[in-house]
């Protein structure tokens, strides 16, 4: 088969494109041939070795993708050959023709679903999801800023927040990216590589600021972001993109009743049917129409260094996928 090979850590151009041995699967997994996989930045950081514990030298980068069943490992009676399924890798093989995953992280994928639309559920939308409810507590009526809204995980958490009945923010870093954000449902939208957008949230919100901040880039936008936090508010954090961390003190959390929680999905999702309830929820979102997948840029799986290169770099808007 073929797979996209990690042999060192670095920039994009260390990600070769060749042949490598198929996997076996083990007791418990299933053996998956590709039909999509979906880049997440977290691959970006364990491929350029940024990543607190990136796998070991070499390995197949990847973390989700669809593709149909090929084979099953012992102690796997919910899955058959044949059968089309979503999947997670815990931290990496995924780009490859054939795929070995846990069963219990995977799910069966809907017919309607097409393959570049189910490799953009199970992380992307299980992060959203969990950023906004698990660990958000969000409730109708409030308002939201999401940062990084016109990314992969931000247009999902863009229209779960609306679907919950919140007022959503869409913080980002182009004009473009905002527009994205608008027709994914945001109501408002500030561009945080421009002064004074944490005031412009502050005018838009009546001077009341907003009650849940869904934050995944750190740095300045976290520090900024701060100036419009509502009293009694509560902020995700669930990424750290611009590779500095935001800073917070007690105070600020003290004077206004507010609290922090962190979100590490691989943990959340280590609950299985937590998983699969919420896994049914965002499919069935998307069976409604209630949620579109944003999917914006597609590539064969050999260009997954030109992928990686633009998701670092800020370029792409909405979910990038790898086709085989
Ligand atoms: N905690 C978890 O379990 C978990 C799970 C999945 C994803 N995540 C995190 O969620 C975030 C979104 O993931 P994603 O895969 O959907 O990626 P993404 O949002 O599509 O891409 C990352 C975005 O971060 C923003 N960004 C700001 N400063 C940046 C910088 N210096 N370099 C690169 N990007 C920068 C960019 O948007 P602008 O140009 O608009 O600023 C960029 O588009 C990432 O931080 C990721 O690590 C966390």
């Amino acid at each position: 088969m073929y797979a996209v090979v990690c042999r060192e850590y670095g920039p994009p151009n260390v990600l070769e494109y060749i042949e490598w041995p198929e996997p076996e699967p083990q007791p418990g997994e299933i053996l998956i041939r590709t039909e999509a996989v979906g880049l997440n930045f977290v691959d970006t950081m364990r491929r350029s070795g940024r990543h607190p514990s990136p796998p070991p030298l070499p390995f197949i980068p990847g973390i989700e993708l669809c593709g149909q069943v090929v084979a099953v490992g012992d102690g796997v009676d919910r899955f058959s050959p044949g059968q089309r399924v979503i999947g997670r890798c815990v931290t990496h093989g995924a780009c490859a023709e054939l795929v070995c995953v846990e069963a219990r992280f995977a799910v069966p994928c809907p017919e309607e679903l097409n393959s570049v639309e189910a490799a953009s559920v199970f992380v992307t939308g299980q992060t959203a999801f969990h950023a906004l409810h698990t660990a958000g507590h969000l409730q109708s009526g409030q308002t939201v800023l999401v940062t990084a809204a016109g990314g992969g995980v931000g247009l999902w958490a863009v229209q779960l927040a609306r679907a919950a009945g919140a007022t959503v923010i869409a913080a980002a870093g182009s004009d473009g990216k905002l527009a994205e954000a608008a027709t994914f449902g945001a109501q408002i939208t500030v561009n945080y590589r421009q002064p004074g957008w944490s005031e412009q949230v502050n005018e838009a919100t009546d001077g009341k600021g907003v009650s849940l901040i869904v934050e995944s880039v750190g740095g300045e936008v976290f520090q900024q972001s701060l100036n419009c936090w509502a009293a009694g508010g509560r902020m995700v954090i669930y990424g750290e993109a611009s590779g500095t961390p935001g800073v917070l003190t007690g105070d600020q959390l003290l004077f206004g009743n507010r609290s922090v929680q962190g979100l590490a999905v691989g943990t959340v999702i280590e609950n299985e049917p937590l998983m699969r309830s919420t896994m049914e929820a965002l499919l069935e979102l998307i069976r409604s129409g209630t949620v579109r997948v944003p999917t914006g840029t597609v590539l064969p799986l050999r260009e997954a260094a030109q992928a990686h290169s633009l998701l670092e770099s800020r370029q792409v808007k909405g979910k990038v996928v790898l086709l085989p």
